[in-house]
């Protein structure tokens, strides 16, 4: 069977994390590609360099020629601008949108057949915009952002419990930003659902937080944004597509009147394997949960308009 490749569109923070943790995990072949001389070829080489302590085989290159994408199965773009201290993911709009056409446009016309997960924020609409200018069908294109909030939440109500985070699984539905929603029912720890173990008072705490985790990350970090959990994430998807998993994992995907909702990317559980987003899960919400999913949806809408302006 032929190696897989794995492009990465920006070798940035995240960018470096995600390519050790496909060395690591041996993923395929991968090419760092990047605008900046050098970056790409420096975390290539460097991990390279690194790989008998890890017992890898996986190749690695860097480029800053878009032309490296070619018969790509994988892409992930972070390309673009991170946050600073006072800034909200939508404050990137303006310039990452335009990253992001001439990036999408490259893996139209170069790796035509990839599965293609978007890190860039705001992420709903920067995932919208990919797949609106390559035009590939909206299973084949998908954001990270969900995997990465659940997983924040998870990582809250186990500190909180005082239990091993992988016992714990979360669902954080909705858009990437302060309107996401948080699934109190939908927690389980070691298969026991929450609520026979956390109040539901606590439980909103920690769901604020959750919402927040971003925001205080750069605050912490001053210079950018999260980079490692994020770039774990991407890679649990990229990992669920290459090995056909069917991975139950929340994703920004489009719904085409899932949830009442019509040509919009969002945060929702789907089924992940070979076929990309092979299902969306329609799961049911209580009243609250429901109203704060349409706010969220509200929210995620105006930036896709934004989008679709600008077209
Ligand atoms: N093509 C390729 N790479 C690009 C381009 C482009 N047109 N424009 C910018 N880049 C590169 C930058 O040179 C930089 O190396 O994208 C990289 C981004 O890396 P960082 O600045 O370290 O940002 P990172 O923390 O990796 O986050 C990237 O993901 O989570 C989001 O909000 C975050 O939008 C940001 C993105």
């Amino acid at each position: 069977m032929a190696r897989k490749k794995i492009a990465l569109v920006g070798a940035g923070q995240i960018g470096g994390t995600m390519a050790l943790a496909l060395a690591q995990k041996q993923l395929g072949d991968i090419v760092l590609i990047d605008i900046a001389p050098g970056v790409p070829q420096g975390k290539a080489l460097d991990i390279m360099e690194g790989r008998s302590v890890i017992y890898s085989s996986a190749l690695l290159t860097g480029s800053n020629d878009y032309a490296d994408l070619a018969d790509s199965d994988v892409v992930i773009v972070t390309a673009g601008v991170p946050r600073k201290p006072g800034m909200s993911r939508d404050d990137l709009l303006g310039i990452n949108y335009g990253i992001i056409q001439t990036v999408g446009t490259a893996i139209k016309n170069t790796a035509p057949n990839a599965f293609v997960i978007v890190i860039t924020n705001p992420l709903d609409a920067m995932v919208y915009a990919m797949q609106k200018v390559t035009g590939f069908p909206s299973k084949q294109v998908v954001g990270m952002a969900g995997v990465l909030d659940s997983s924040r939440l998870a990582c809250f109500v186990a500190m909180e419990l005082g239990v091993a985070a992988e016992d714990v699984n979360a669902v954080v539905m909705g858009g990437h930003g302060d309107t996401m929603v948080s699934l109190y029912n939908y927690v389980s720890v070691g298969g026991i659902p929450l609520p026979e173990l956390m109040d539901r008072e606590t439980f909103d705490k920690l769901a604020v937080r959750t919402a927040n985790a971003g925001g205080e990350i750069v605050e912490l970090l001053k210079t950018g944004s999260a980079f490692y959990s994020p770039g774990l994430s991407a890679i649990k998807m990229a990992e669920a597509y290459l090995l056909d998993k069917k991975s139950v994992l929340t994703c920004a995907a489009m719904l085409n009147g899932e949830y009442g909702v019509q040509d919009l990317y969002c945060g929702v559980p789907v089924v992940m394997g070979a076929g990309g987003v092979e299902k969306i899960l329609e799961v049911s919400m209580t009243d609250s949960e429901k109203l704060a999913f349409e706010k969220s949806v509200e929210a995620v809408k105006s930036n896709a308009e934004w989008v679709n302006a600008q077209a």
